[in-house]
């Protein structure tokens, strides 16, 4: 991984106000948004920009519909959009907006620039013009004579235009994305536009006429036209920076990166690029295309009944639940469907089982087995190296793949480093080194190295979860602003202050409601050690029938080295049941003692004895120990 300072500048489409936001655009803007969190976080210089898209027809019909003015609607839409992303999160350094001077400006310039380099010419147009698309289509592009995304069919116009001398384009764009294999990605998409590629490119047209079109960027050599709103909206991506000249753009540009879904991949790898070179301007370094999300399938989402209820889940479930679910679902690249219930699977598998339960855990060892004031230099037991080295190839994998904006494998890379922690936890057994005084040093490390974890754990995944990584930074005491440089496993060599933290990702029930205040504990949220169970329902732990019982006799089962034969007295009821404790317990010394029993179990044969019922008794390594109660009850009444 390199921690070198970069330059970074990552673009979204800017977005149609004639609609409010919805998942897909919530899709795009967030993983933005972690991309850029991620540059960051790797100490680059980073610039992110979003922002709305607001004339041409679309819009003008939309403030149409809704009785308002083009300008007065696209401000409350536009104003929609940008709350949206401040709800959910979104650091964007730049919103910008098409009806905004400085854009204006900066297009008419380039346009002004195309006219004087002789890019483009007046000329009469006869075209199937989709008003869905704002744009002709050739007749090879309709499909049985619809707009292939609109499925009307579209209006034969014939107008005079502008025209950009796309055509004379073809040649060196072929050129540069063969040479450039990593211009479009992923590789999907840059075949999709070499094969638009194999026909012959057609000019341009990229005005309006006024006498049909208001709403839209008066061309600068000619008031009676607008311009083409692909044309005005594609030079947002320089027009933020302040266009040609400007020292943010000199800054910035050079490190252009776009990221879009495939429905404009066209405007984007053909149209845009063509439009940079003949204005004498650089080209973008990549554009990053990502898939479609759908809905449907699953039982839950149903109740989605479309994109926009899809993003209120964001508020249901909370906003970095919503972020990981749209991230490890979705391949970048590829299409994926959008399920409430595939997102509360994912919430508890992952967020409440795995991370959840790792913390939770970690922080309640630190605590109660840590000793902040203990030495803990010894050389690395080899467990305790393959923490680390878990670590360093899960941030080496995750490095590889944000260059190529694959988030799930990014994800899957960190949950792999999880599982390896959960397991060490497992294998160490805090609370048996705990029980012997010889092992305090080897203890103390295992907890550093769990510190440790935790710490980088809060770093490493600042991008993808920024609330929890936070709160798994404050309980570990890492205060500085997370730096992906000191996410090095190996640094500790003291316990910090640390507090426990349980319930970062309380588990959803199958009715989609958190267990508030809940903690991912087995039993008291404090029990040490207590391991990550599959979880019941109350109702099921409720038709466990647990009661006091009284042992009446005991004796050893024939043959048996472990078994004893009991028999209990519960109330009135007497019942003989097989315990497997015949190793720590003498018969005698059980008669009289009150115990505790599984009442309703399915009764059970063991060497040839019934056996009614269960003993409970709790056990870890040699030992163990029966479950007795701290005060007097009769023999029959009931545990809860
Ligand atoms: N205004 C143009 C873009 C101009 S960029 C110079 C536009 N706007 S849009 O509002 O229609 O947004 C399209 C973008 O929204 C997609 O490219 C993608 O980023 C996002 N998505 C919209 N629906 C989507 C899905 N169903 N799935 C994933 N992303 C989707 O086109």
């Amino acid at each position: 991984m390199t921690t070198s300072p970069r330059t970074f500048y990552l673009t979204t489409p800017i977005y149609y106000v004639n609609a409010v936001p919805h998942l897909g655009h919530a899709y795009t803007t967030l993983i933005a948004d972690t991309m850029c969190r991620y540059r960051r976080l790797a100490g680059d210089r980073v610039h992110f920009l979003t922002g709305t898209d607001e004339h041409g027809d679309k819009i003008a019909q939309a403030a149409a519909a809704a009785g308002e003015t083009p300008q007065a609607y696209a401000d409350r839409i536009s104003a929609v959009f940008r709350e949206t992303w401040r709800r959910l999160g979104i650091g964007n350094d730049d919103f910008i907006r098409t009806t905004e001077p400085r854009h204006k400006a900066v297009v008419q310039a380039v346009l002004q620039r195309l006219h004087d380099a002789g890019e483009v010419y007046f000329g009469e147009y006869g075209g199937h013009y989709c008003f869905g698309c704002e744009r002709f289509y050739t007749e090879k592009e309709l499909v049985d004579g619809k707009c292939p995304d609109h499925q009307t069919p579209p209006t034969f116009i014939k107008e005079q235009n502008y025209f950009f001398r796309m055509s004379r384009h073809q040649d060196w764009l072929v050129k540069h994305i063969a040479e450039h294999p990593d211009f479009i990605r992923p590789e999907r998409y840059r075949n999709e536009v070499l094969a638009f590629l194999r026909e012959p490119l057609e000019d341009l047209c990229i005005s309006r006429p006024r006498s049909r079109l208001q709403w839209g960027i008066p061309l600068p050599f000619d008031e009676n036209f607008v311009t083409y709103v692909w044309f005005d909206a594609l030079i947002n991506y320089v027009s933020a920076l302040g266009g040609p000249g400007a020292e943010r753009f000199d800054t910035f540009w050079p490190h252009a990166q776009h990221l879009i879904a495939k429905d404009i991949l066209k405007p984007h790898g053909i149209y845009w690029p063509t439009m940079l070179k003949a204005a004498g301007l650089p080209l973008y370094r990549h554009l990053n295309v990502h898939g479609y999300w759908s809905l449907g399938g699953g039982k839950m989402s149903k109740s989605i009944g479309n994109v926009v209820e899809a993003l209120a889940l964001a508020d249901k479930y909370g906003h970095d639940a919503f972020r990981y679910f749209l991230m490890r679902e979705m391949t970048f690249g590829l299409d994926a469907n959008f399920s409430e219930e595939a997102l509360v699977t994912r919430f508890n598998a992952d967020l409440a089982n795995d991370l959840g339960n790792l913390v939770a855990r970690a922080t309640t060892l630190i605590v109660n087995f840590g000793d902040p004031t203990g030495d803990t230099r010894e050389a690395l037991p080899s467990e305790d190296q393959q923490v680390h080295m878990a670590f360093a190839e899960a941030t080496h994998a995750l490095g590889l793949a944000m260059e190529e904006f694959a988030f799930q494998r990014a994800l899957a890379a960190i949950w792999e480093f999880i599982g390896t922690v959960n397991r060490y936890i497992d294998a160490r057994a805090p609370w048996v080194l705990a029980k012997d005084p010889t092992k305090d040093k080897r203890l103390q490390s295992v907890l550093v190295t769990l510190a440790d974890a935790l710490c980088c754990l809060g770093i490493v995944l600042d991008p993808f979860l920024p609330t929890a990584a936070a709160r798994i930074r404050q309980a570990v005491g890492h205060t500085a602003p997370p730096r992906l440089e000191a996410a090095v496993l190996g640094r500790l060599h003291a316990i910090p202050k640390v507090e426990k933290l349980s319930g970062l990702f309380p588990r959803i029930d199958a009715k989609g409601e958190q267990r508030s205040g809940a903690t991912m504990l087995k039993g008291a949220s404090d029990q040490e050690g207590a391991g990550r169970s599959s979880r019941i329902s109350i109702e099921e732990f409720r038709r466990v029938d647990l009661r006091v019982a009284e042992v009446v006799a005991a004796e050893k089962v024939e043959k048996s080295k472990r078994l004893l034969k009991v028999t209990v007295r519960l109330g009135a009821e007497s019942r003989t049941l097989v315990a497997g404790i015949a190793e720590h317990y003498d018969p005698a010394s059980l008669v009289g003692r009150k115990v505790v029993v599984v009442a309703n179990l399915e009764p059970a044969t063991l060497m040839g004895v019934e056996s009614d019922g269960m003993i409970l008794a709790a056990s870890e390594g040699n030992t163990l120990t029966l479950i007795v109660l701290d005060r007097d009850l009769p023999a029959g009444a009931k545990v809860k």
